[in-house]
């Protein structure tokens, strides 16, 4: 796997911030240095997320335009040390074009073992930019029909982007809900509809959403926590059986 993730997803909402978040402070925690870059422009939201929101005065529109250089931009994540978060322009006008994203990429990556880009839902600037950047993809989907289409739209632009590893973190499961709602027959079939491979699955976990809500990094022993470890892990190369 490569160093550099588009944290990607067809529908809205599905915890594409809350998982890049999650990530980078199991990443930090397994040793490593690690930059999430935030690529929805307009809508920034991991630096509320990790706590940082009220420190930030540059952004990723600042470093293009020259108006700083990209250390002055770039953000650690206070109560995580090793964390750092490059912001979204508050606008969307602003957006990066791909070719300038790709740039910036290689020039950070040589600093930091992980670069995580959160990007907006669906395939506009935003996801091409953090794409063209991106050595491959993590499509954040829910176990529901909705979710799953957006999914397979966004996993063919992947393909004809070129990305040659688009792998799967199903988000927010839970089982009883799942059951009930009696769509899929089962998970595997939930992973053959999205048509990537697996990476993670990720339970609903309502303390681990309210800490990111409050801009408290996801840490502690919730569900959530353990499986952002392990899909870590994952990342990291070590093998990990995966819990379904
Ligand atoms: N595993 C989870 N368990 C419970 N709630 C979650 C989980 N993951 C995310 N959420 C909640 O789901 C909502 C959407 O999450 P998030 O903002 O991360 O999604 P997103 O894909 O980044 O959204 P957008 O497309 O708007 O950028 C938030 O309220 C978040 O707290
Ligand atoms: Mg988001």
């Amino acid at each position: 796997m490569g160093r550099v993730a588009v944290i990607t997803s067809g529908k809205g909402g599905t915890g594409k911030s809350t998982l890049a978040a999650g990530l980078g402070v199991a990443l930090v925690r397994r040793g490593n240095r690690v930059l999430i870059i935030d690529c929805d422009a307009g809508m920034r939201g991991v630096d509320l997320m990790l706590g940082v929101s009220g420190k930030l005065v540059f952004d990723i529109a600042d470093v293009v335009r020259g108006n700083c250089p990209p250390e002055n931009a770039i953000y650690p994540c206070g109560t995580v040390p090793e964390l750092y978060i490059l912001p979204a322009p508050q606008n969307i006008r602003d957006e990066i074009s791909p070719h300038i994203m790709r740039q910036l990429v290689r020039v950070l990556e040589k600093y930091y073992d992980h670069i995580l880009i959160d990007c907006p839902a669906g395939i506009g600037t935003g996801f091409e930019s953090a794409a063209a950047a991106a050595g491959y993809a993590v499509i954040v989907a829910n176990a529901e029909p909705l979710s799953l289409r957006g999914c397979d739209k966004v996993r063919q632009r992947l393909v004809r982007l070129g990305i040659p590893e688009i792998r799967l973190v199903i988000n927010r499961f839970n089982e009883k809900k799942f059951r009930k709602m009696n769509v899929f027959p089962d998970l595997d079939s939930v992973i053959d509809k999205a048509g990537a491979r697996l990476l993670g699955i990720v339970p609903e976990d309502g303390a681990a959403a309210a800490q990111a809500q409050k801009g408290q990094p996801p840490e502690g022993r919730s569900k959530a926590v353990y499986a952002f470890d392990r899909i870590a892990a994952r990342l990291d190369g070590v093998e990990v059986q995966l819990e379904i």
